[in-house]
């Protein structure tokens, strides 16, 4: 038995894991964020992949069986193949799941026009995912893409009050809109973006659902969990949660707050020396 794996690359995934917490506060939970070399946007399937596979072979030697990807560049691009290539491979039952596949599968509840906008990383959007999910699902519902590829470092850096983040907040949304002026609802695909929301909100068209990851990741892990009972009996629950981060411990504990909603106490993992230490870098 072990805690339930929570990946993000870097603080994005602590809106999806502030959620799952809320929704689930009786299990266990370690959070892994790979802050030494976000973003992952803008980098190659391999890259993604390789990191991604990393990371979570990492939450597995600590003791996970079900990791969450809390991040839809990593479920874009490292998802399947980590499904299909190298659980498999596994003697033990280990499952990885994504954000993509719970956002898609009930888009249609939120559009009438049958017009969906997407706001996500460059490499999320050149995956197709988002594209080919929804018309899997509903063949009927249009979807537009923008990729906003200064958005994640914007929130990293703690930028969302700055003229930049205005300036680049609004230029993205004009440009999806441009797009069609019908669509009626935006995903959030990015786990970095609600931090944005108050100023997605002031320039998005007041009439169309703005769509956070967060809620809908938790129900959809509750329900997997109900359905998947072996998997739940090997998720211990004690209510514990820990905070890993692959950079520095200081930077992690100061930001983590904002989009996790309260006070954070990471450790470090050494991605070098595979090991876990508590020192200050
Ligand atoms: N939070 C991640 C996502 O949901 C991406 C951030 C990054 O570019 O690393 O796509």
């Amino acid at each position: 038995m072990g805690p339930i794996g929570i990946f993000d690359s870097g603080y994005g995934g602590l809106t999806v894991f502030k959620e799952i917490s809320n929704l689930l506060p009786q299990y266990d939970y370690i959070y892994l964020g790979d802050n030494a070399r976000v973003p992952y946007g803008t980098r190659s399937y391999d890259t993604v992949y390789q990191y991604t596979l990393e990371c979570v072979n990492h939450l597995f030697d600590m003791g996970c069986h079900l990791v969450i990807l809390a991040c839809n560049t990593a479920s874009a691009k490292a998802l399947r193949s980590i499904q299909q290539k190298d659980l498999p491979q596994r003697r033990d039952r280990r499952n990885v799941l994504g954000v993509i596949r719970p956002t898609t599968e009930l888009i249609d509840r939120f559009t009438t026009s049958k017009h969906v906008g997407i706001l996500a990383t460059s490499g999320t959007v050149n995956s197709q995912s988002y594209v080919l999910e929804i018309l899997k699902f509903f063949p009927a519902i249009s979807v537009y893409q923008e990729a906003c590829p200064m958005w994640v470092p914007l929130v990293e850096n703690n930028e969302m009050a700055s003229a930049g983040a205005r300036y680049f907040v609004k230029q993205h949304i004009d440009r999806l809109f441009q797009q069609s002026n019908a669509i009626d609802a935006v995903i959030l695909a990015c786990t970095h973006y609600p931090l944005l929301l108050p100023l997605i909100k002031e320039f998005i068209p007041k009439h169309v659902q703005v769509i956070s990851q967060g809620n809908i990741v938790a129900h959809s892990l509750a329900d997997y969990l109900t359905r998947h009972r072996e998997m739940e009996s090997l998720c211990t629950k004690g209510g514990n949660k820990q905070f890993f981060t692959t950079e520095s411990i200081e930077n992690f504990n100061e930001k983590a707050g904002l989009f996790y909603g309260s006070k954070v106490e990471a450790q470090h993992l050494d991605l070098m020396n595979k090991g876990v230490s508590c020192r200050k870098i």
